[in-house]
């Protein structure tokens, strides 16, 4: 039967806009099934559209106000009029929309914490009387800081960290809940912890805290809905009380103390008939309301427990427990018996030397936890507000050793939708594609980071720019990369130039040295032109292009009509060449990446422009770009036919980016990079941005085979070389452990950094086979290139149309390949088989066989 399934475009309960678009897969459709037209019933209003459009199409009716809340289903019908039934309805409620909806004010505590060092976490709480039994209930709750709210003991959601990390100054994220089964009539009380997290707490080194402000603060509205109308109470204003609860401090570098003694005057602190005699009246605090916005974004959580694989002990007597997996979480800490005031310190890192923690790549952050015990009976305690990088925590404090299960870690990250997969006959490049999936989910806890251990944890441009294809396939990252875009545009400067990290904790009266270094900045352009290409997001590339082409303005404004070597640049950082302690200095020359980088971000801009109808942008940025292009060549192709930057990342970007003068040019350009890296040993020779391009440049070029050979390397430098020394996520160098056993000393280690994982996506497309032919994956090109000896390669992936996959087996000289293609969508079949031309095919399984033919 055939069922369409309704979802819309955001994962939380409310919508941040009033008019969301709507997506459905149609299940038990037959093969070839194609959709013909749709028929949307939004409340009692029907909107019957004909269109094969299934994907974030836009929302029909007149948008919805805040609050208001309409009951949404579909139903379509194929070319031959056949009609589905109407899909399981889903309910679209519209969150606070305006500043206007808001009668509740931020309000602080008049008490002050050390200013100098991590605060505590303070319990606000008020009690509220409802005269009638709620028939719905929703709690609008946002902080400066980060919270956890509870309703009569009852957390209101598993979501950490909320309201996440934003463009504070422009956009502070508001959750919104719905509580209706919390509340009741009678006496009710909320309360809620609120903790420094990225606005009072360190961003960015040892003496860098507290860049948005010194004081925490709260604002929260509770509406109750009854059976004689709404009311809304609860308000954060008057009647609110503040303390500093048990946690005495909590920071995400610094990590968490928490005091079990305390914890008992804190017993029922959030029911009703607490008594918070001791506690201080709560102040008002300034906030302009314009500030708020509905949060967009996957909350963060817990997604799974890891169970430690070997506990033992330190030369120095400490019990080392060693989780068999670099992780982003905490401990929890499970059944400990302990005498009153023993405390109990948890310290985490990602890897030993001598069997002890090597903590010098964290650098200032500490990422200590402290538990101090009640002594009251067995004891379970996690930190709330606080996540750690770590591989090994080391425990003291505690009588003996303990049991793996009374110290599992909790893996946390924003919890995003899994929806691609790979495998392969060979095992180290499955640990390869594991390794970049375990450094995606630990940096993606509410922002793209670069690293998730050490005092940076920041929303690095350049790392999300070279992942983000690789990020769009292993996980529905959608309205996570959205969200991070709207802060992008929030923080951009006024000359259209890019922070290095978003957002930007920076004051921004201060000036930065240069918001258009290439490859980092051009995420402003780039990242939205991979939403489109994976999730054929067009309604991105509309709301970014302001953002997108004041950033291109901008850039081709410092550029001038020639290039301008003056400009601040990362170059192709963290090249293996460049010296340890300068990853900028890299052989390809910086110019040369920052003029490619320019003619990608004005043609990726020009095609942006052609989407939303904007022709004659489009056409002008387009002729830009050649313009651009012409002026790389005249630099950087010499008369002579070749690159004058011999090296693998410049040939890299020239091949891929389109750059060269013609087909002739682009073979030279083949098989000097072929050259270069046969005469390198195929060992890696590229940093951030050559990286995630040498594969494909040898691909397009007809050097597969050389692809495939530094792909299999395992020496260092190489992508395997950490795979071999026991790596579970990517590494920042590709040495970050020396090939002499030692931990690099360089001031910048970390062992979890997912730019040089870039390389998965063309795991994907060419080993695996499988890449959108429009965007969002309407249709897809079904291309594997076997090589390096694999036998068998597949990949899966949830597309917003339903699963594609493809597996092929190379049985000697027969090569099968399975494909599923989902429905309502076509796929071109490109196979390595002997006499085989391209089809194209409909929905459905689809086998062939044959001689293969490389
Ligand atoms: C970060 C990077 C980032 C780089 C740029 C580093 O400290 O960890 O991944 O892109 O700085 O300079």
């Amino acid at each position: 039967m055939v069922l369409p399934r309704l979802t819309t475009e955001f994962e939380r309960a409310v919508a941040p806009v009033g008019a969301p678009r709507l997506s459905w897969i149609v299940d038990g459709a037959p093969d070839g099934w194609r959709q013909h037209s749709y028929e949307l019933r939004l409340g009692e209003a029907t909107y019957d559209v004909e269109s094969r459009d299934s994907v974030l199409v836009p929302w029909p009716a007149p948008p919805l106000r805040s609050r208001q809340r309409v009951d949404a289903s579909v139903r379509v019908k194929n070319a031959n009029g056949e009609l589905s039934d109407w899909s399981a309805p889903v309910v679209v409620e519209a969150g606070l929309l305006e500043a206007g909806d808001w009668t509740a004010e931020m309000i602080g505590t008049p008490l002050r914490s050390d200013e100098s060092a991590p605060g505590p976490v303070w319990l606000f709480r008020r009690e509220l009387d409802l005269t009638e039994t709620p028939i719905s209930a929703r709690l609008y709750i946002s902080a400066h800081g980060v919270f956890q709210a509870e309703i009569d003991g009852i957390a209101v959601s598993d979501e950490l960290f909320a309201p996440g990390w934003s463009a504070y100054r422009k956009r502070l994220r508001v959750c919104a809940y719905d509580v209706t089964h919390l509340v009741a009539a009678g006496r009710n009380a909320i309360g809620v912890a609120v903790a420094d997290g990225w606005w009072r707490g360190y961003l960015g080194g040892e003496d860098r805290r507290a860049h948005y402000g010194e004081r925490i603060g709260l604002i929260a509205q509770l509406e109750v809905e009854t059976a004689s109308g709404r009311t809304t109470t609860g308000t954060s204003s008057h009647g609110w009380r503040v303390i500093a609860g048990p946690t005495r401090s909590a920071d995400f570098y610094m990590g968490e103390t928490f005091d079990a003694r305390r914890a008992a005057n804190f017993d029922g602190w959030s029911c009703a008939g607490f008594d918070d005699d001791t506690w201080a009246p709560c102040e008002p605090i300034e906030l302009d309301r314009a500030v708020l916005v509905c949060h967009d974004g996957p909350p963060v959580r817990r997604t799974e427990e890891v169970v430690p694989v070997a506990v033992s002990a330190t030369p120095s007597g400490a019990s080392l427990v060693d989780y068999g997996q670099n992780l982003v979480g905490r401990v929890r800490l499970a059944g400990v018996s302990a005498a009153p005031g023993t405390e109990i310190v948890l310290r985490h890192a990602e890897v030993l030397t001598g069997g002890e923690l090597c903590t010098e790549p964290l650098r200032s952050a500490k990422q200590t936890d402290s538990y101090i015990a009640s002594g009251v009976g067995e004891e379970t305690w996690e930190p709330e507000f606080t996540f750690h990088g770590f591989r090994y925590a080391e425990v003291r404090g505690l009588a003996r050793e303990p049991e793996p299960s009374q110290v599992a870690a909790q893996v946390c990250h924003s919890d995003m939708r899994r929806t691609g997969w790979f495998t392969c006959s060979e095992p180290l490049l499955e640990r390869l594609h594991e390794n970049a999936v375990w450094s995606m989910r630990g940096n993606f806890v509410d922002v793209p980071t670069d690293c998730p251990q050490r005092d940076e944890r920041l929303g690095w441009t350049g790392d999300i720019q070279v992942f983000a294809p690789t990020a769009c396939f292993l996980y529905d990252c959608r309205t996570f990369l959205s969200s991070w875009l709207a802060d992008l545009a929030a923080d951009q400067m006024a000359d259209g130039g890019i922070p290095f990290i978003v957002p930007n904790p920076r004051d921004p009266s201060q000036p930065f040295r240069t918001g258009i270094a290439a490859a980092w900045a051009d995420a402003a352009v780039i990242v939205p032109s991979v939403l489109y290409e994976r999730f054929g997001d067009v309604g991105i590339l509309g709301r970014q292009l302001p953002s997108m082409t004041a950033f291109v303005d901008a850039c081709r404004a410092a550029h001038g009509p020639r290039l301008n070597g003056e400009l601040f640049q990362f170059g192709d950082w963290l090249d293996p060449a460049a010296p340890a302690d300068d990853p900028a200095k890299s052989a390809t020359d910086p110019v040369l990446i920052a003029g490619a980088y320019l003619v990608r971000s004005l043609s990726k801009l020009a095609t942006a422009c052609r989407l939303v109808g904007r022709q004659s942008d489009s056409d002008f940025y387009g002729e830009l770009a050649g313009t651009y292009r012409q002026v790389w060549q005249e630099r950087f192709y010499g008369t002579a036919g070749r690159l004058t930057n011999d090296t693998v990342t410049a040939h890299a970007i020239a091949i891929t980016f389109g750059l060269l003068p013609g087909d002739a040019a682009i073979d030279r350009a083949g098989e000097r990079l072929r050259e270069l890296c046969d005469s390198a040993g195929h060992h890696i020779a590229t940093g951030f941005v050559g990286t995630p391009l040498v594969c494909d440049a040898l691909t397009q070029t007809g050097n597969l085979e050389t692809a495939y050979k530094l792909l299999l390397q395992t020496e260092c430098p190489s992508w395997l070389y950490p795979v071999t020394r026991g790596a579970t996520t990517i590494w920042e160098r590709w040495d970050s452990l020396r090939p002499d056993g030692q931990v690099n000393a360089a001031s910048m280690t970390s062992f979890n950094h997912y730019a040089l994982g870039a390389v998965v996506d063309w795991m994907h497309r060419v080993i695996g086979g499988l890449s959108p032919d429009e965007p969002g994956y309407r249709a897809v090109l079904v291309a594997p290139r076997p090589g390096g000896g694999l036998t068998s390669a597949g990949v899966s992936l949830e597309t917003g149309y339903g699963t594609a996959s493809v597996a092929w087996q190379l049985d000697g000289q027969e090569f099968s390949c399975d494909v599923e293609v989902a429905p309502n969508t076509t796929a071109t079949l490109d196979l390595p088989i002997a006499g085989a031309t391209r089809e194209v095919v409909g929905s459905g399984r689809h086998r062939r066989t044959g001689r293969f033919a490389a």
